[in-house]
């Protein structure tokens, strides 16, 4: 097994605000069913690897003791520290590393990975979630849609102009051109597997979600292709051109539909 396509560091770069805003979080039942399958005590320690802006801390955190939130982007931590700060969350140790490089063996109830396992060298960190995880803890693998998965007519319009500015602004270099071919042929169960995990199983939730114009232009920004630093002198172009796109399929500015959230549980044994 390889250790898999590697992505440039920086690509949340210029991103914590948009995300923090845009991203609809993970929903409550997710959260309350994982709690429960996770068997999670409420004396244990929560590890969130690539936190981002916090989503599955600020979401999971109030049921473990501890957590230490991991992620590489220093801004997004720096944003999730200061969130943190004026809501008063004060059981959380904000690390600015990559999540491959944690050292705490045998700490951690939960090992929790928001929509991000695909950007980690997955082998590194399954195997060393083995050691992490106390005996009997759980790694959950959580995951949501993005708003351009779908064949609604204005999510066609989303997928378009994701492609189409993508390559203007030539950030197609930023997902490894073989990720989906790497994920085919080892996918993460099997990593979870290899490593020595039970898998519990895979729970899906989906919720209505309303989305406007704004907000869907927020979400493009959030993304590591079109953030505004990937966009660069585009980004008023694109902004103007996906208005424009979105508003022509459906001229009242609503866009609905359900978003699928999930999450895949595995034990060590
Ligand atoms: C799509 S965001 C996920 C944020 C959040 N966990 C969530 O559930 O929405 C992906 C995050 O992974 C982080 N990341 C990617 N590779 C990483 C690594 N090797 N170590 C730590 N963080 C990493 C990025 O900086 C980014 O913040």
């Amino acid at each position: 097994m390889s250790l898999g396509p590697e992505f440039r560091s920086d690509l949340y770069r210029g991103t914590a605000r948009f995300y923090d805003e845009f991203r609809v979080g993970y929903p409550r039942r997710l959260l309350d069913d994982l709690r429960v399958r996770a068997r999670i005590t409420g004396a244990g320690r929560l590890l969130d690897l690539a936190c981002g802006t916090g989503q599955v801390t600020f979401g999971l955190g109030s049921s473990f003791t501890e957590i230490w939130a991991v992620d590489q982007e220093p801004e997004a931590v720096e944003f999730a520290r200061a969130k943190a700060l004026s809501h008063g969350v004060d059981n959380v140790r904000w690390i600015a590393g990559r999540a491959e490089d944690v050292d705490a063996d045998g700490y951690f109830e939960l090992v929790a990975i928001g929509n991000a396992f695909h950007r980690l060298q997955r082998r590194v960190i399954a195997e060393s979630a083995m050691r992490w995880l106390v005996a009997g803890g759980h790694l959950a693998l959580l995951w949501s849609n993005s708003p351009w998965d779908g064949s609604l007519i204005w999510q066609r319009v989303m997928a378009d102009s994701l492609d189409r500015w993508t390559r203007k602004a030539v950030a197609t270099e930023r997902v490894p051109a073989n990720l989906d071919q790497h994920l085919a042929e080892e996918p993460h169960t099997n990593v979870l597997v290899s490593a020595g995990f039970t898998i519990v199983g895979a729970f899906e939730f989906e919720i209505p979600y309303e989305w406007s114009v704004e907000k869907l232009t927020g979400f493009m920004y959030s993304t590591s292709v079109l953030s505004q630093p990937a966009l660069g002198q585009n980004v008023q172009a694109f902004e103007s051109d996906l208005r424009e796109r979105l508003l022509a399929v459906q001229p009242e500015g609503v866009f609905r539909e359900d978003i699928s959230f999930s999450y895949t549980l595995a034990r060590r044994p």
